[in-house]
């Protein structure tokens, strides 16, 4: 998400400084973006001196405070785990200039909370970017409790700049993209952990019958299954109530290390670049 984040600021003329735990991690969010980049040239809708402009805007750096010191907003897109955004966000408010805005892209941990761990709640605010990035209009935004009014109205504009869409939001548990999203996943993976049919049946009823573009396993993996996973447990948690519990197949596979798209393997099989069916191997109960 991060890289799709920066692509999408530099495309549209900012000057970004792209931070992540090593080089080997930003070479490869850089690469992610080259070849994102090469794929909108493919379709005639960017120029190789554009794609060079957009890669010029990119600057990398491996020290939060290092990459920090000028910024007018900071959009945080690391793991979700609200332990290390709670320390992200420590850094964060204390390198950055006094003005900055601080956003997260966070799927479901909650803006008032990771706010709270600030001396400047009134510039927090989530911008939850849809994935991937570059192509996806949507941006929620969304205002914790203590998101002033000034802080809302730019991050709102300052969006359609970046020829997204904002929608309004307030604070709750999986806002509202992911507060409907994930039942449906979780939904889809209890129907398979029920033996009521198969990985790509479960796809193609969803995609044919609702004319959804992607079956929600699929989804699934291309949003990674420990990051559905976490979702789930928030709104589980924050909501106190068992219809967010997260289905033991989807536990299980994260467990074992099967993320979808990022490890190779989820409900579908990318090894090789292959998207064979993956019969879950813990289907039955
Ligand atoms: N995957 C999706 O479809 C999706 C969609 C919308 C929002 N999000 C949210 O975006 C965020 C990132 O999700 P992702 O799927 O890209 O996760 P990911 O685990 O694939 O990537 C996280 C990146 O953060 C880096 N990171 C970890 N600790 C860091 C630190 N201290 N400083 C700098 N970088 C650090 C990691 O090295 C990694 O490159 C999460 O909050 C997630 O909920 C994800």
């Amino acid at each position: 998400m991060g890289n799709g984040i920066a692509h999408t600021f530099a495309q549209s003329g900012f000057k970004v400084n792209l931070v992540d735990v090593s080089q080997e991690a930003l070479d490869r969010g850089l690469k992610t973006i080259t070849t994102n980049l090469d794929r909108i040239i493919a379709k005639g809708n960017l120029s190789e001196e554009q794609k060079a402009e957009t890669l010029g805007n990119i600057t990398t750096f491996t020290a939060l405070q290092d990459a920090v010191g000028n910024a007018d907003l900071i959009v945080e897109a690391a793991t979700e785990n609200q332990e290390l955004k709670l320390k992200i966000f420590g850094q964060m408010d204390q390198f950055a200039p006094e003005n900055c805005i601080l956003a997260t892209n966070t799927s479901s941990i909650s803006i008032t909370k990771i706010a709270a761990s600030t001396k400047r709640a009134d510039k927090v605010i989530g911008m939850h970017f849809m994935n991937p990035v570059p192509i996806m209009k949507l941006v929620e935004i969304i205002k914790g409790y203590s998101t002033s009014k000034e802080t809302f109205d730019s991050i709102y504009e300052m969006s359609k700049t970046l020829g997204k869409v904002p929608v309004e939001v307030n604070d709750y548990p999986g806002f509202v993209a992911n507060r409907i999203l994930m039942p449906m996943i979780n939904e889809s993976i209890e129907t398979l952990y029920n033996g009521v049919a198969g990985v790509e049946e479960i796809d193609t009823v969803m995609k044919l019958g609702m004319a959804h573009p992607m079956g929600p396993l699929q989804l699934a993996d291309f949003i990674g299954l420990d990051v559905c996973l976490a979702i789930l447990n928030v709104m589980y948690e924050g909501f106190k109530n068992p219809k967010y519990a997260p289905n033991p197949l989807l536990v299980n596979m994260v467990m074992a290390g099967k993320l979808g798209v990022k490890s190779g393997e989820g409900f579908y099989d990318y090894s090789d670049g292959k998207k064979a069916e993956k019969v879950a191997k813990m289907f039955s109960k």
